[in-house]
């Protein structure tokens, strides 16, 4: 699998740091996540802190957008630098015009499943995207247990992917370490998000060499 970290737990007084440490454990991605305050019960940050991190590594910037109406903000994130943006199906912005914007500006498009969400409701826009992201957790805060009940949903959603000879990744966010992360792999998953695993390991690199081999 793929590797990548989530900064929502890093120390945020010290981001410089943070993503020079990032950099070194390995990963492929960096995941940021937006929170909007209406979507999901917390805030978290936008373009403007993005823009100030991109020259800090050269890694890609997968921006998860936890937002009611992300469509008021692509142009911004494509212009902060994201290299991908992640929409959830659940919320109100036209879903298909949006992932047909971002693929416009030369960005990766996703569309996003919370827990509650039948793999189903991607299946319309599969054709649209570059990568799934499976919530394994409700979103809207870090440090939460991974949900079990969500490996039948990777595995439905890679069995569509396949039946239709697509080449979509499927990401996994919340809860992720490497025995879950084994799970999800073993189910379709391509793309681990890791936040508090990876801040609290004692050898980070080694984590993410040992979910690469996954
Ligand atoms: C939750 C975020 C996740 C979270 C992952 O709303 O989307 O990216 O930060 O953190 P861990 O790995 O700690 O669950
Ligand atoms: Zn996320």
């Amino acid at each position: 699998m793929k590797v990548s970290p989530s900064i929502l737990t890093c120390d945020f007084a010290h981001l410089d740091r943070e993503m020079a440490f990032v950099q070194n454990t390995g990963a492929d991605l960096v995941h940021l996540d937006v929170m909007d305050g209406v979507f999901v019960p917390n805030l978290s940050f936008g373009p403007p802190v993005i823009a100030r991190l991109r020259p800090l590594t050269a890694l890609p910037f997968d921006v998860h957008l936890m937002m009611e109406y992300p469509h008021r903000l692509i142009e911004a994130f494509a212009a902060a630098g994201a290299d991908s943006l992640n929409v959830h199906v659940e919320c109100a912005s036209p879903i298909a015009d949006t992932l047909a914007h971002i693929r416009s500006l030369g960005k990766k498009a996703a569309v996003t499943l919370k827990p509650a969400t039948p793999a189903q409701a991607a299946f319309p826009f599969l054709d649209m995207v570059d990568m799934v992201l499976v919530m394994t957790v409700e979103p809207g805060f870090g440090g939460q247990a991974f949900m079990a009940d969500m490996l039948p949903k990777i595995a439905a959603l890679r069995a569509e992917i396949t039946r239709r000879g697509l080449s979509v990744d499927i990401q996994v966010d919340g809860g992720i370490n490497e025995q879950t992360a084994e799970q999800t792999a073993k189910a379709g998953a391509t793309v681990a998000v890791v936040g508090n695993a990876l801040f609290t390991a004692e050898d980070a690199p080694a984590l993410v060499r040992r979910i690469h081999s996954l």
